[in-house]
């Protein structure tokens, strides 16, 4: 099946993600054009498609690895009435999303690691990035950024990631078609979405928990301003990670990143 505009938008199962779609065949990053289209008052559900990204980016700072050919790039324009510490909900959301539409195409469990990671087999197969634009205390827009690592082979790697990364096709030996993929997941989105708007987190989070990796064991976490080291116990109702340190301090981590889990 071509991966292009009219294939994707004829495989849409939904009513509003993925309406209007923009596709390209290069692009600087999803995110950043989503944005703009967001600030040019772009409505809820659209959504950016390109078949690879020339400055994808991931978080903190990092860049995206983004050929051409055989991954999922896309981000969509999110507008939900809540308050910007709400944000980080978003990212479980889009990474509950994620978790399930690859349990579709794949016998192994995805795992999920806070805040932004999907696994397969220990190694990233997928990752989130929310930006956001925020006025007074609310929130404008949040662009969620979404990319899946489909039919990429060891080779697309820089060296740096052949160990920690990997893809669909590498782990389940199965060539994934794009289109039918992201149909799939934007069906999951808008599906987790509207749960979550109607009931709120409790649903999203319940299920996140689920798929994580964390609950329970000893993590060393670097968070914005300092290490944490303590035992991972749940997600708070705002998405943040909760962690009992070894002082006995309860932690609540709005954002950093889980470096070692034991
Ligand atoms: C991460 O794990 O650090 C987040 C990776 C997010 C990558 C996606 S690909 C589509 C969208 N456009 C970007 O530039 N980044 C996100």
């Amino acid at each position: 099946m071509p991966f292009n505009a009219s294939a994707i938008t004829n495989s849409l199962k939904t009513s509003f993600i993925g309406r209007p779609l923009c596709f390209y065949s290069k692009i600087n990053s999803t995110n950043t054009a989503a944005y703009s289209l967001a600030l040019n008052g772009a409505s809820e559900g659209t959504a950016v498609v390109a078949d690879c990204q020339e400055e994808g980016r991931g978080r903190l700072g990092r860049r995206w690895v983004s050929p051409k050919g055989v991954n999922i790039y896309t981000s969509i324009v999110l507008r939900p009435d809540i308050p910007p510490a709400k944000a980080p909900q978003l990212t479980l959301l889009a990474g509950v999303a994620a978790a399930e539409t690859i349990s579709e195409y794949l016998k192994k469990r995805p795992s999920l690691k806070w805040p932004n990671d999907v696994l397969l087999n220990s190694k990233k197969a997928a990752g989130i990035l929310i930006e956001m634009s925020s006025d007074k205390g609310r929130i404008n827009f949040i662009i969620m950024g979404i990319g899946v690592n489909l039919n990429m082979t060891k080779d697309m790697l820089p060296p740096e990631l052949k160990r920690s990364a990997t893809s669909l096709k590498q782990e389940g030996g199965i060539n994934v078609s794009r289109t039918k993929f992201l149909s799939a997941l934007y069906l999951t989105i808008e599906r987790w979405y509207e749960t979550y708007l109607k009931e709120g987190f409790t649903p999203v989070s319940k299920e996140w928990e689920k798929y994580s990796n964390l609950a329970g064991r000893f993590v060393k976490i670097n968070a914005i301003d300092r290490e944490i080291e303590g035992t991972a116990l749940t997600i708070d109702d705002n998405g943040y990670l909760i962690v009992r340190e070894t002082t006995g301090e309860i932690a609540r981590i709005v954002s950093g990143e889980v470096f070692q889990v034991i």
